[in-house]
């Protein structure tokens, strides 16, 4: 335990800062251990403030001299930072300080990755590189000189000059620290340019080590075509002659948008056919997009203060969102979103690290990256859209713009252009930021036949082409909502939320009766009714899951397959093949002496053997809740999941479809097979994607002799590493072998070589993953540095679902050692992995027990980082 117990920061004590800059000048004299940094800063008095303390940040530095006004001062110094007495009005400070990059471990700051120097500053940590008041609403022009001998030196906006041993940088728009950026080594480039919607020509690079520069095409397409579309979509132009994307090694999260210099882990930008999968193109077009959007929501309009983080963060999430829907597919998008914001945020949403979307305090910013601050407010901003509507979301979203240009802005501040523009009154749907939790929304359904007394709807009447004479009678259904959140850390009584939710009709023979139509809920419980009707609908509820919430309907088996079979919203069809799958697993884990459902299975197949649909839909309809989010469903059922039942489960059910549908398997395979060159494409890819779904279940029949054909003949990483994911599962006699052969091909590329470790953990049996992980560990390659290494190995484990959960403890055990040791050298991602963690309360007793004993070990570390002090200690309460 430490004596000093961590400080918590308010959002209710936001005070403005008293010094405003005018301006920066910095120098870097670059060593690996005793870098120089001086800086030079125009300070004035902020008219807006109170109080003039004159506060600057500064950790870990080695101050070697500090002037105001050319006046040698000796400042008060703290480990925080210092003070000084200074004079009433502008004045400019000097300072030069030393830091050691190479031995900086933690990633923030200035740092060196494989050779390079590197920087990451936010959301605190420009305070590692010089003193300063590292905030962000103090933004400045930086003007940067790079001193060194390496080739390539880099920092923010354009390059002004260089010479032999140096380069200057100029940015002209004022940025807070947390943008700043500074690049310097041995790089070459991926050159390219991009006129803008008003002519001005840009250079565009993407810097790497020399071996990677076959790795940067797709990501300099993804950039192009980001900027295109921020200027079509949303009319933003870009702002400076240049933008550099530079790939680094070790960095602990995606990448950063960095004003005119974006930092990208090379796992984010870097891909060729041969070396990455689909999915790891999907995901670097979405980066790529996410970070150069950034450049307006982020950059040129920034954060009060950190607590409004989802200003940039959900909106820039929102518009990547809508970007790759508009690259590929809409539904699959959406689809993919919707399985990712239940497998990551609803559990924490409901566990001991619920927060809101903007969080009212925190010990360590870095523990607030969130996907409550990321997804849940991107899905704010989706409901925001669907109630005012796409026309005054685009106006608002102009006068936002136009209005906040330049500022560092608040949540209230977004909501004003909104009402501004729309009128409406935003007090009830600011709760999706202020409350915590997911709403649990309630349904029931009332049907009143056809009142002989009363004359035929006329607008429905008047449609000579009412579908199945549903329409033009006198019958009403209505809906019964009621909604109902949770308490969760620090909030016990919730007030109802506004919930966009949208509802079509069916009749019962498929035909829409009501096309999707938004009801807008305001109250606790409120009731929608639709008259007109002959007979009954089938409601299609949550269209294209239009609120964030757990829908509570046990629907009948019928309604799900006629859904299934019927809807015409793709997101709700995919839903109610979803219901279905989790309904059967659901009852054999209740009732052993059940099996698989196999009308479902039947139903199932018939749509996944329609051609006319998608094949990237149709293996989203094939795959099967995962183990994790069935102990989250058993849970919030009131069942404690058996981690070991709901992976036997699972694979029963994966076994008994295989066989069911093995004499389909031959032609499945045969209809998505491509034999054009390889291209990521969403088309090439969905095929790719059901491809995979069906040798996976080949493999269940064969023991893995087609993976064994498409492991030797794959020309794409796609298809080399889904066959052999089949091999480990399905060949264990031949697995060994193929695993070493894989390590033998790819043993100079760390990416693969980062997949070749996940693998093995996240595919090895439940009694296995332990041990995978622990001989991985002692893997020549293992790297406890590199934090995708880490991940690549430990953070596995926790993905095991029941590996992860034996019932001896050795998956605890084994990743808290790590966390422990991972601990004193990067407190930002060992804090970050603490989160899997976070559903222990779900579990059983002994589990429990288990789960608390580790924890409270790395608790007990001495010199625990404040990161991993905050997260433990939360989990914990
Ligand atoms: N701001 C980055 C993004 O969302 C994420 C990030 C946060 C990166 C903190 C590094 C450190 O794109
Ligand atoms: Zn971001």
């Amino acid at each position: 335990m430490k004596d000093s117990s961590p400080q918590t920061i308010y959002l209710k004590d936001y005070t403005p800062p008293a010094w405003l800059v005018e301006d920066v000048h910095l120098t870097f004299r670059l060593a690996p251990r005793a870098t120089r940094v001086t800086s030079r800063v125009r300070f004035v008095p902020n008219p807006e403030a109170t109080a003039r303390e004159f506060f600057l940040h500064g950790e870990e530095l080695k101050l070697i001299s500090c002037h105001i006004d050319g006046r040698s001062v000796t400042p008060e110094v703290t480990p925080e930072g210092l003070t000084c007495d200074v004079p009433d009005g502008p004045f400019t400070w000097e300072a030069e300080v030393e830091i050691s990059p190479e031995t900086n471990t933690a990633l923030e700051g200035l740092y060196m990755s494989s050779g390079m120097y590197c920087t990451q500053c936010e959301a605190e940590s420009f305070r590692k590189i010089t003193y300063y008041p590292d905030r962000p609403d103090v933004m400045a022009p930086f003007t940067v000189r790079i001193e060194s001998d390496l080739p390539v030196m880099l920092s923010n906006g354009n390059p002004v000059a260089q010479g032999q041993g140096w380069a200057e940088w100029h940015d002209p728009w004022k940025k807070p620290s947390y943008l700043f950026a500074l690049v310097a080594g041995n790089l070459v480039n991926h050159p390219d340019s991009f006129t803008t919607m008003s002519g001005r020509e840009v250079e565009l690079n993407i810097w790497v080590r020399p071996g990677d520069l076959h790795k940067c095409a797709f990501g300099m397409e993804a950039l192009k075509k980001s900027m295109k579309w921020d200027e079509e979509v949303y009319g933003r132009e870009y702002d400076l002659d240049i933008f550099n994307i530079v790939a680094v090694d070790d960095f602990n999260m995606g990448a950063m948008e960095n004003k005119g210099l974006n930092i990208f882990n090379s796992s984010a930008v870097l891909a060729s056919p041969e070396t990455s999968t689909d999915a790891n193109f999907e995901r670097i077009e979405a980066i790529i997009a996410h970070e150069y959007f950034h450049n307006w929501t982020g950059n040129r309009i920034t954060c009060r203060d950190w607590f409004q983080l989802c200003l940039k963060e959900g909106l820039t999430v929102y518009r990547d969102s809508q970007f790759t829907s508009d690259m590929r597919s809409a539904p699959v998008k959406r689809i993919s979103d919707v399985i990712d914001l239940r497998a990551r945020q609803f559990p924490e949403d409901q566990g001991p690290l619920s927060h809101p979307v903007r969080p009212e305090s925190f010990q360590e910013i870095n523990n607030f990256y969130t996907a409550t601050v990321y997804e849940k407010g991107a899905e704010v901003i989706g409901m925001l859209k669907r109630l005012v509507g796409d026309e005054a979301y685009a106006r608002a979203l102009d006068l936002y713009f136009e209005r906040h240009d330049g500022d560092a802005a608040t949540i209230e501040d977004w909501l004003k252009v909104f009402e501004d523009v729309t009128d409406r009154d935003l007090t009830q749907f600011k709760r999706w930021y202020s409350q915590s939790g997911t709403p649990r929304l309630k349904v029931t359904e009332e049907w009143t036949p056809a009142d002989a007394s009363r004359p035929p709807s006329r607008d429905l009447a008047a449609n000579p082409e009412a579908p199945d004479q549903v329409r033009g009678g006198t019958g009403t259904y209505t809906l019964t909502f009621e909604q109902h959140t949770p308490p969760t850390p620090g909030q016990r009584d919730k007030a109802p939320q506004v919930l966009p939710i949208a509802v079509g009709l069916l009749t019962p023979n498929g035909d829409e009766v009501v096309p999707t139509t938004l009801l807008e809920m305001t109250e606790a419980k409120q009731s929608f009714s639709f008259d007109g009707l002959t007979r009954k609908p089938v409601p299609s509820l949550l269209r294209g899951f239009s609120a964030p919430v757990v829908l509570e309907r046990e629907a009948s088996r019928e309604e799900r397959l006629f859904l299934l079979a019927h809807d015409t919203d793709s997101f709700t069809r995919w839903e109610a093949s979803r219901d279905l799958a989790r309904a059967s697993m659901l009852g054999a884990l209740t009732d052993p002496s059940k099996g698989p459902d196999r009308t479902w299975l039947e139903a199932l197949r018939g749509v996944v053997r329609d051609t006319e649909l998608d094949p990237a839909y149709r293996a989203l309809l094939l795959a099967l809740p995962g183990e994790n989010e069935m102990a989250q469903t058993l849970h919030e059922r009131g069942i404690t999941p058996d981690p070991e039942a709901i992976h036997s489960t699972r694979q029963a059910h994966l076994q008994a479809r295989a066989e069911l549908w093995q004499a389909n398997l031959p032609i499945l395979a045969e209809e998505v097979a491509v034999t054009a060159p390889y291209r990521p494409d969403a088309e090439q890819s969905g095929k790719r994607a059901l491809g995979a779904a069906v040798l996976d279940m080949q493999s269940r029949i064969d023991w893995g002799k087609t993976a064994a054909r498409q492991f030797e003949t794959a020309d794409n990483m796609t298809q080399q590493l889904s066959a052999l994911a089949c091999l480990i599962r399905y060949d264990a006699k031949n697995s060994a072998r193929y695993i070493r052969d894989f390590y033998d091909q790819w043993k100079d590329d760390r990416l693969v070589i980062d997949k070749w470790f996940m693998l093995q953990v996240s595919e090895a049996t439940p009694d296995r993953a332990a041990e995978a992980a622990e001989g991985l560990t002692q893997h020549p390659d293992f790297d406890l540095k590199n934090p995708n290494r880490f991940r690549a190995t430990l953070g596995a484990l926790a993905m095991n679902h029941a590996g992860f959960h034996r019932a001896d403890g050795a998956g605890y055990a084994l990743l808290a050692d790590w966390l422990i040791r991972l601990d004193t050298l990067n407190p930002q991602t060992t804090a970050r992995m603490c989160s899997v963690f976070q559903a222990w309360r779900r579990y059983d007793a002994d589990r429990q027990a288990l789960i608390r004993s580790n924890l409270e070990r790395i608790a007990a570390k001495p010199d625990l980082s404040r990161d991993v002090a905050e997260m433990v200690g939360r989990i914990l309460a």
